[in-house]
């Protein structure tokens, strides 16, 4: 086994660098395992992928893969970096990709579902222009899926409501929702993104730091399924969190991403749109640009951009910059990501005046998943002597 990812300048220093995250000692053990696990992940992957001619083993078929998005809005630089082209990567490594567009999972905390339509024809925009192939990925909705939904049935005997109310991420959004009641949905979505990942036997689960609780979850309703349901026998494996490399990054304020801050740069945006937000960002007055992400947060948030882009360390990047300040900083920044999106854009542009063909990219990825949903559940009711 040879190197970890391809990418692995960037990988195994920004991977290790990402800071801990509030979490207790569990919380941050878990991720300390994850870290380790995803690392051979990457490198099983790797050593089973298929060559860029198209040769090799195929082995990475075998790691069948599953994430998916809520489609709340545009698809930022975030997304794109921390998650968006590890999709492509994988994809292009023969890794077998499903990617749910999680529109069940937008009611969770709001009380709409807002500009849905829109919305999901974004992300499927977003997906084609990155790299994200139809012919070997499958994109679908949730609300198409009805035999997906339906393994939620069994998944919810299976958990308790006490272990639903201490899961960290329902607490969390439950915190970050105004004050609004717990909603059974909001409860009980870590089950619905159970059976996300198990309806297509996903084995690995490329997800953000936040995410593990679900993955704990889902690991324990397959185990127990097995158990209950199977008489032990393997219906569910266990799958596997492949986490990302990118560090957190923040709005061009130097605080948390959100669209409600106008802190964020779109993928779908124009290249003057970009300069703008750019230019608007925060700094500071040091004219000697260097890497500090305790100190000097806002700075250190836009190199690791620019870093990110360039496929160099931000330390580097700082080194470039030198004493050219601030200014020099976002014009390096702007070049970065306007450069390396260009394509992205154009395709976009080009895809989005065809809206008839991204309606059919999703009715043949929906028509897949359901076919692999039904099979699932024909085996789950089998086992549980529900065939009649
Ligand atoms: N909950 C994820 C998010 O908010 C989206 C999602 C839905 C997901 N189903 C999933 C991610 C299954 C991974 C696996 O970003």
């Amino acid at each position: 086994m040879t190197s970890i990812t391809s990418n692995s300048a960037i990988s195994s220093t920004t991977r290790s660098a990402t800071p801990p995250a509030p979490g207790d000692a569990d919380e941050r053990a878990t991720y300390a395992v994850a870290l380790e696990r995803s690392a051979v992940l990457d490198a099983l992957i790797d050593e089973h992928a298929v060559g860029v001619d198209g040769t090799g083993t195929e082995g990475a078929a075998r790691f069948r893969m599953l994430t998916g998005d809520r489609p709340t809005g545009p698809l930022h630089i975030g997304h794109y970096l921390a998650s968006l082209r590890n999709r492509v990567r994988l994809q292009d490594k023969g890794v077998e990709t499903f990617v749910v567009i999680a529109d069940y999972q937008v009611i969770t905390d709001r009380d709409s579902v807002g500009e849905i339509g829109a919305n999901v024809q974004g992300l499927v925009l977003d997906y084609l222009a990155a790299g994200l192939d139809p012919t070997r990925t499958t994109i679908f909705t949730h609300s198409a899926v009805p035999a997906l939904n339906q393994l939620m049935l069994p998944f919810l005997s299976l958990v308790t409501d006490a272990e639903l109310r201490r899961n960290p991420t329902v607490k969390d959004e439950l915190a970050l929702s105004d004050g609004r009641p717990l909603s059974g949905l909001l409860l009980t979505y870590p089950v619905h993104q159970a059976a996300d990942i198990l309806f297509c036997h996903s084995r690995i689960v490329p997800v953000g730091r936040d995410q593990l609780p679900h993955l704990e979850q889902t690991r324990a309703i397959a185990r127990r399924f097995n158990q209950r349901y199977a008489a032990g026998h393997s219906v569910f494996a266990e799958p596997e969190a492949l986490l990302s490399e990118v560090p957190l990054l923040l709005g061009t304020d130097g605080t948390k991403m959100s669209k409600s801050k106008g802190n964020v740069i779109n993928l779908r945006d124009s290249a003057d749109e970009t300069a703008a937000r750019v230019r608007a960002a925060r700094t500071d007055s040091e004219r000697r640009i260097t890497f500090d992400p305790k100190g000097r947060p806002a700075v250190a948030n836009l190199l690791t951009i620019a870093g990110l882009f360039l496929d160099e360390a931000p330390e580097a990047v700082a080194e470039q910059v030198g004493d050219g300040g601030a200014q020099a900083l976002k014009s390096v920044v702007t070049d970065a990501v306007n450069e390396s999106l260009a394509g992205h854009r154009a395709r976009r542009a080009d895809l989005a005046r065809d809206p008839a063909y991204v309606t059919s990219v999703l009715h043949e990825g929906n028509a897949r998943a359901n076919e692999v949903a039904e099979r699932t559940l024909a085996t789950v009711r089998a086992v549980m002597g529900m065939s009649y």
